[in-house]
């Protein structure tokens, strides 16, 4: 049968929307990879996963929530929706918008977001607006733009962001035939780490998963409030889309690690990269930076000895490497220039000579 999206397939287990209104872009379905090579290369006994949320229609994990938030507001007459975005966000709402003939309002940081990010919410022709600050500030002018003109908020404050991403936890338990024993995610503003706990808590309770799994979320370090415990005025990280200083759903992202039994860490820089490269060369996967925060720490984790005994693991990878080219040009060796002549391409491809 055709995959007609996250609203058709799970529709019984979120917000009622008439079969007349629903905006998608046949999103999710996404496909659940065995990352084996990954598995040899660390040595560990740990059945691995990768959900490729890249694979969703704008290129991130976005779409599941802006589908069921795109068709709710339209379908109230809704004639604008308005978000701050680290990039993905914005090019999600942009491209369901234009789907659904209504404006879209992005509010971005100046200078920090991935190229393909600006040139999807540009080409989908929403107002991008770059403000002079972080993405903390650029969600606080959103809200207070919401709380006195009728433009719906699309970012995960938005409780129906979080009934749409819920079901990559569907999609994962109807998969592997029940929830992993551990499930490692980025965090930036904290709502899909909510999202999926919501979504194995409630397919738990409808009796399709005979257990939980731990939520293990994972921050940049130089954009962590969460694992240290104060708002950081100043984020900072090569992994701009989790590039926050105050996450929107920090209470319930604490929640979630709690009654999951999971952590929340954070790892540098260069571990980020260096999962970031071990996915693209061992898996043939390309993700943009911040989508390797969870594999860095599932990496980290192995690394300290951290499991005792086999389980099965599910990393969520958020976003496609293609968002953010420049990245992967700067971790990697330029190509190497050659004469045009058999010679010496057989030389510097190390086929002869
Ligand atoms: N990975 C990617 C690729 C993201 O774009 C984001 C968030 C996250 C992880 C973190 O998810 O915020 O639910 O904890 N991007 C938002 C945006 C902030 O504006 O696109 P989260």
């Amino acid at each position: 049968m055709m995959w007609r999206g996250i609203i058709e397939r799970y529709r019984e287990h979120l917000p009622a929307i008439d079969k007349s209104a629903v905006i998608s872009l046949q999103e999710g379905n996404t496909p659940l990879v065995r990352a084996d090579n990954l598995r040899f290369f660390l040595k560990t006994n740990l059945e691995i996963f990768l959900k490729v949320e890249g694979l969703n229609p704008t290129g991130s994990f976005k779409d599941r929530g802006m589908t069921v938030a795109v068709s709710r507001a339209a379908e109230k007459g809704q004639k604008a929706i308005i978000c701050a975005s680290t990039g993905n966000t914005s090019a999600s709402a942009a491209a369901y918008a234009a789907r659904a003939n209504i404006k879209c309002i992005a509010l971005i940081p100046k200078g920090a977001i991935a190229l393909g990010k600006l040139a999807q919410a540009l080409i989908h022709s929403a107002r991008i607006l770059a403000i002079d600050g972080n993405f903390d500030d650029a969600l606080r002018l959103t809200k207070e733009i919401v709380a006195k003109y009728p433009i719906t908020l699309v970012n995960s404050l938005n409780p129906d962001r979080i009934e749409g991403q819920k079901t990559g936890a569907f999609e994962i338990v109807d998969e592997l035939g029940g929830a992993p024993d551990y499930q490692f995610i980025p965090v930036g503003n904290a709502g899909n780490i909510v999202a999926y706990w919501k979504g194995y808590k409630e397919y738990h309770q409808a009796g399709k998963a005979k257990k939980l799994p731990r939520m293990m979320g994972f921050q940049a370090a130089g954009a962590a409030p969460i694992v240290r415990g104060e708002v950081i005025e100043n984020p900072e990280t090569v992994a701009t889309a989790i590039r926050i200083g105050n996450p929107a759903n920090w209470q319930e992202a604490e929640a979630a690690r709690d009654e999951s039994q999971g952590i929340i860490s954070a790892v540098s820089d260069d571990e980020i990269l260096d999962a970031y490269q071990m996915l693209a060369a061992l898996e043939g996967i390309f993700v943009e930076p911040a989508s390797a925060a969870g594999v860095a720490g599932m990496i980290k984790l192995c690394r300290q000895g951290y499991f005792k005994k086999a389980a099965r693991v599910v990393c969520i990878l958020t976003g496609h490497g293609l968002k953010d080219p420049e990245r992967a040009v700067k971790v990697t060796e330029e190509p190497k220039i050659v004469p045009a002549n058999i010679g010496d391409v057989l030389k510097a491809a190390n086929i002869e000579g």
